[in-house]
């Protein structure tokens, strides 16, 4: 763990969040900003609490995810103050004594009861932005969420620190690790959850500690796109192998897709390999200017042109996108912002006042559509899926004359291939987070 560059990168990023906390402030007209880190929530009739997860814009300060009922309040022109809670609790593990690297740029209060907080708080809640969910309200500090200055916070969201981008390799590192485990125990035949057990071992975290819950899917499995069933025995023969999966740290996601292919099955390597080839492609073009949706677009013809080199259609990627064909094949965006949240926020966001830019029409499913700017991370993911749902659909159509569907019937076994990496628009080529790690194995 880079603790000592951290540590060198930490004041710069606290810098500019104190920025931006002071420009989000004043066009909201508060006086203070205060950040609950949030609290447990029960499960229904049931004293049992959900696994905690803690406000992105709290861990945005600090790198801290598990202290449930601390708060942090930022008035421009002072200190951070953290409202730390230790509980006297002999039940549970009680948040570990404030220490690192940010310890010393911050004033920390510790309090041992939740309500002890309000003592700390500004006096007078109108005076305060509180960015949080309703449960963490505390008396009459209720979080108001204040339009103009979430919105100038989210906005600014998609830029990233040097802190920030340091804090993202380290997670692809886990990331990576971890990957490259599960691949050796698809290659040995475990089952879907063997592979996610070894994953788990390899990354060093829990599944609660993920940023998003593992997809693992074996054969035809790879194509339900969000397959999270984990099968308890491995099917009588493993064909293809498609994992979606991401590791955190202190708080920053990293978000990786690879496919594979069994030994004997040739021809699903190449549609991978088609499909890795054009993915690479689409990473060279994350440059700062690029309109991530005219990305998403090009995409669907390299796709479409992926589909009919391979012999799965019989027509132009012209007219594959066109009639919407190659959204039968692909259906979901090209990628999203990622950071503190694997799908981070903002990605639709037109200025920093807010404002929405639509998504083009016919792409229901792109989470991005702003403009790219040096330092924003964003997630490239292309696919190519056999889903009977979709190809049920596409039958019915006058275009279906134009589907080899003896080929394509044939790939349902394999699912579908999708393969995924983090990307960083720099002011020059792009740093890919995910290949560089892999490749530093
Ligand atoms: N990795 C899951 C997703 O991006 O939806
Ligand atoms: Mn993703």
């Amino acid at each position: 763990m880079p603790t000592a560059l951290l540590g060198q990168l930490y004041p710069e990023h606290l810098a500019t969040l104190c920025r931006h906390a002071a420009t989000a402030l004043e066009r909201g007209g508060y006086d203070h900003l205060l950040i609950p880190a949030g609290n447990a929530h029960y499960q229904f009739l049931d004293d049992m609490p959900y696994p905690f997860q803690v406000n992105p814009h709290f861990k945005h300060w600090l790198p801290i995810t598990k202290a449930p009922g601390s708060w942090l309040v930022i008035t421009p022109g002072k200190r951070p103050q953290l409202i730390y809670l230790q509980p006297h609790d002999y039940w549970h593990v009680v948040p570990e004594a404030p220490a690192g690297y940010w310890v010393s740029h911050v004033d920390i209060t510790i309090i041992r009861d939740a309500a002890d907080a309000t003592r700390h708080l500004p006096a007078d809640p109108a005076r305060c932005a509180i960015i949080g969910e309703p449960p963490s309200a505390l008396g009459s500090h209720v979080p108001n969420n204040p339009e103009a200055v979430v919105n100038y916070l989210h906005y600014q969201r998609a830029w990233k620190t040097d802190y920030e981008l340091a804090m993202m390799r380290v997670a692809s590192k886990l990331g990576v690790r971890a990957h490259r485990a599960a691949e050796a125990a698809f290659r040995a035949g475990e089952s879907e959850y063997g592979i996610h057990m070894a994953y788990l071992a390899a990354a060093h975290e829990t599944e609660n500690e993920l940023p998003y819950g593992n997809i693992i899917g074996l054969n035809e499995h790879g194509a339900v796109l969000h397959y999270m069933s984990l099968d308890r025995n491995p099917p009588a023969q493993s064909h293809s192998f498609l994992i979606d999966a991401g590791a955190s740290f202190h708080g920053y996601a990293c978000d990786i897709t690879r496919t594979y292919a069994a030994a004997h099955a040739g021809e699903f390597q190449a549609l991978i390999d088609a499909v890795d080839e054009a993915q690479r492609g689409f990473c060279s073009k994350v440059r700062k200017g690029l309109n991530y949706p005219d990305l998403h677009v090009h995409a669907h013809h390299v796709l479409g042109g992926i589909l009919r080199d391979q012999g799965f259609i019989r027509m132009s990627p012209e007219s594959a996108v066109e009639s919407g064909v190659t959204n039968t094949f692909f259906p979901h965006g090209l990628g999203h912002y990622i950071g503190l949240q694997v799908h981070d926020i903002g990605g639709f966001q037109q200025s920093d006042t807010g404002g929405t830019i639509p998504r083009p029409p016919g792409h229901p499913y792109l989470r991005l559509t702003r403009t790219i700017d040096a330092n924003q991370v964003m997630t490239i993911e292309p696919g190519i899926y056999f889903i009977d749902m979709l190809l049920a659909e596409l039958k019915s159509r006058d275009v279906a004359a134009d589907v080899n569907w003896e080929k394509v019937d044939h790939f349902r076994q394999y699912g579908g291939v999708r393969i995924e990496d983090d990307v960083v628009c720099t002011g020059g080529d792009p740093e890919n987070l995910t290949r560089d790690a892999f490749a530093a194995l």
